[in-house]
């Protein structure tokens, strides 16, 4: 698909339908959203979302409730290695980050929702209290990906701002301040 397409045919879908995603279409919305371009050295590499200084603050998680070969639980993408690290199985995850999101139902009927945190240590050290400001703008570039990237699969995103950030960082597993909740995003087919 064209990028042009992409871009003209980009909003935010909160409907589904019940097919799953497979596990190579995943693999290419984590490569849109955080893959890595080329490495630099033991600590930094490039990848196909800017990020201020090369820092990427942001780490990928997965609320998986539909994806082929996947069961349903909790999955932390690992970019250096290409790979997806199982934290723990549940059934109930889905329903589960609704309710972290102040019970937005969507958000349970995704076949996977990617949840961004933030390691705002990776920035401040650089940017000090401008850390903040582009850590949202990197999140900002990442979403923007999963959105067109969505499109060439024919699967509909939704950005989620309206989140609790403790339950969501509980869900995650994250202590809300080395590591925290910045911004989410269920992801399904499109229906007919
Ligand atoms: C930062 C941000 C936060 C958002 N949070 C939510 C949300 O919590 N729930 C929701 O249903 N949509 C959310 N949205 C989606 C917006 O409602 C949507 O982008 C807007 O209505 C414009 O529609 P469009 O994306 O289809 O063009 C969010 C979008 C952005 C950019």
């Amino acid at each position: 698909m064209p990028v042009s397409e992409a871009v003209a045919l980009r909003e935010s879908v909160r409907q589904y339908a019940a097919v799953p995603l497979t596990l190579e279409e995943v693999s290419a919305l984590l490569w849109a959203t955080q893959g890595i371009r080329r490495i630099l050295s033991a600590e930094s590499a490039l990848r196909t979302v800017p990020s201020a200084g090369a820092r990427h603050s942001l780490e990928t998680y997965l609320v998986v409730n539909r994806v082929h070969t996947l069961s349903a639980g909790l999955y932390r993408y690992l970019p250096f290695d290409g790979q997806l690290a199982q934290l723990r199985l549940d059934a109930q995850i889905g329903h589960k980050a609704a309710m972290a999101c102040f019970g937005q139902d969507f958000i349970a009927t995704s076949a996977v929702t990617f949840f961004w945190t933030a390691i705002p240590e990776r920035m401040e050290w650089r940017y000090d209290l401008a850390a903040h400001k582009v850590i949202a703008i990197d999140a900002g570039h990442v979403c923007q990906n999963l959105y067109l990237a969505g499109q060439t699969i024919g699967a509909g995103v939704c950005a989620v701002a309206a989140y609790d950030q403790q339950a969501c960082d509980e869900l995650l597993g994250v202590d809300g301040d080395e590591e925290f909740t910045i911004y989410l995003a269920p992801v399904g087919k499109r229906r007919a």
